[in-house]
């Protein structure tokens, strides 16, 4: 079938993952080797053993990915990797790996946030292509990529030579996700956290524990709802989440937690992939209740600060991407605020909304359409901005 085929790769992390996308709309194939089970004992990813990981996997991966699209090296058009930002070790994997295969094929770098973003177009050209509609996206488009790295929010525009991104807020500690990750672990849940937090949640109230809304100090600026801004300079919109895993923390303290919790440490150890019904005979109410209220403030805070930028920016449409955006509570919360701001908002999928290759390779069509090629020595950027 006519159109653009684009091998992408994607080794930032903890997931080895390739794809082709066909012109940068329709996921043709999408394989996702996640290393969960290798990071687990040490309840975080280790970056050495990411790298190693990632080493096994990738051929295998790229493979099955080619195979799956029915496409082989000589059919394909371009190869997409992404440069950053991630793991430098792991990231190195995939490039290494990309220069190596694309021979004297287009090689495209792609930054891992940008595809984020670009998760949610391909799969809403898929949709128009599917239903026969042809639903314009508005700009400017206001974009929360929330994943374990990052909170980021970005204005993209869609210009004739390419995408633009600016930058408006990012969290001035924790990624939302990491705080997921850390309460989690702190909580004796096994990684990654979200997941886990995500379905039991749903068993607690999350009214019960309040926790004090994020101080972002900064002297001398104004504060208005959630913007801060230096006098003349432009709004930003930042957040903060390091904070409230020491509020979690202070609580386990005061209720004398403790106990319980390294009791259900172990007890979740030596289950080998623990169910909703294990956790929840490993949890008492005072837990379920501190994880749905601890889940409660994070959904809240992120859509409260996200709304607000999209009112100060006079955004178009809003975007949510990123590991976290697979959050059953934050999809429902974001929905309900954005309808009644009159906003139209746009989820990926869920699973694109954690790591995948088929996010870099979308990407890169708008690169590939203006020759926008990585030079021969291009390397890996473990702190890439977007
Ligand atoms: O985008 P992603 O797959 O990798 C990074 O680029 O970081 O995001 C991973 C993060 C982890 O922190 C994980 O706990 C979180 O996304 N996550 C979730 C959920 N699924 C994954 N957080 C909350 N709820 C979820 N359902
Ligand atoms: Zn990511």
């Amino acid at each position: 079938m006519a159109g653009t085929y684009i091998l992408g790769i994607e080794s930032s992390c903890d997931e080895t993952a390739a794809a082709v996308v066909r012109s940068g709309e329709k996921v043709v194939s999408n394989v996702v080797f996640s290393q969960i089970a290798a990071h687990q004992p040490y309840g975080g990813v280790v970056p050495e053993l990411a790298s190693r990981e990632h080493l096994k996997a990738i051929v295998p991966v790229v493979r099955k990915a080619l195979a799956d699209a029915g496409q082989t090296y000589q059919s394909i058009d371009a190869i997409a990797v992404t440069q950053g930002p991630g793991l430098a070790g792991a990231l190195l994997v995939g490039i290494t790996y990309a220069k190596a295969f694309a021979l004297n094929k287009p090689l495209i770098a792609v930054n891992h946030l940008e595809g984020h973003i670009h998760a949610v177009l391909l799969e809403e050209r898929e949709k128009d292509k599917r239903e026969k509609e042809n639903r314009e996206i508005r700009f400017p488009v206001l974009a929360l990529v929330v994943s374990g790295g990052h909170t980021h929010l970005y204005l993209a525009d869609q210009r004739a030579t390419g995408w633009s991104y600016k930058n408006i807020g990012h969290t001035r500690d924790d990624a939302a996700g990491e705080a997921f990750d850390k309460v989690a672990k702190l909580l004796g849940l096994r990684y990654p956290g979200g997941p886990v937090i995500d379905r039991l949640s749903t068993h607690g109230d999350p009214t019960a524990v309040k926790f004090p809304a994020a101080q972002l100090k900064h002297p001398d600026r104004r504060r208005d709802q959630g913007c801060i801004a230096d006098a003349g300079a432009e709004p930003r919109f930042d957040f903060s989440y390091s904070g409230i895993k020491t509020s979690v923390l202070r609580y386990v303290e005061i209720h004398g937690l403790q106990a319980s919790i390294e009791s259900r440490r172990k007890a979740l150890a030596g289950i080998e992939e623990p169910k909703l019904e294990d956790y929840l005979a490993h949890c008492d109410t005072k837990t379920l209740n501190l994880i749905a209220s601890f889940q409660r403030a994070m959904v809240e805070d992120l859509a409260a600060k996200t709304l607000a930028a999209a009112r100060a920016c006079d955004a178009a449409t809003i975007f949510v991407t990123g590991g976290v955006a697979a959050n059953n509570e934050l999809r429902q919360h974001f929905e309900q605020a954005a309808s009644m701001e009159g906003v139209p908002l746009y989820f990926p999928s869920r699973p694109l909304s954690t790591d995948n290759a088929a996010m870099i390779a979308a990407a890169a069509y708008p690169k590939f359409l203006v020759r926008d090629f990585a030079a021969e020595d291009f390397s890996a950027e473990a702190a890439m901005k977007l």
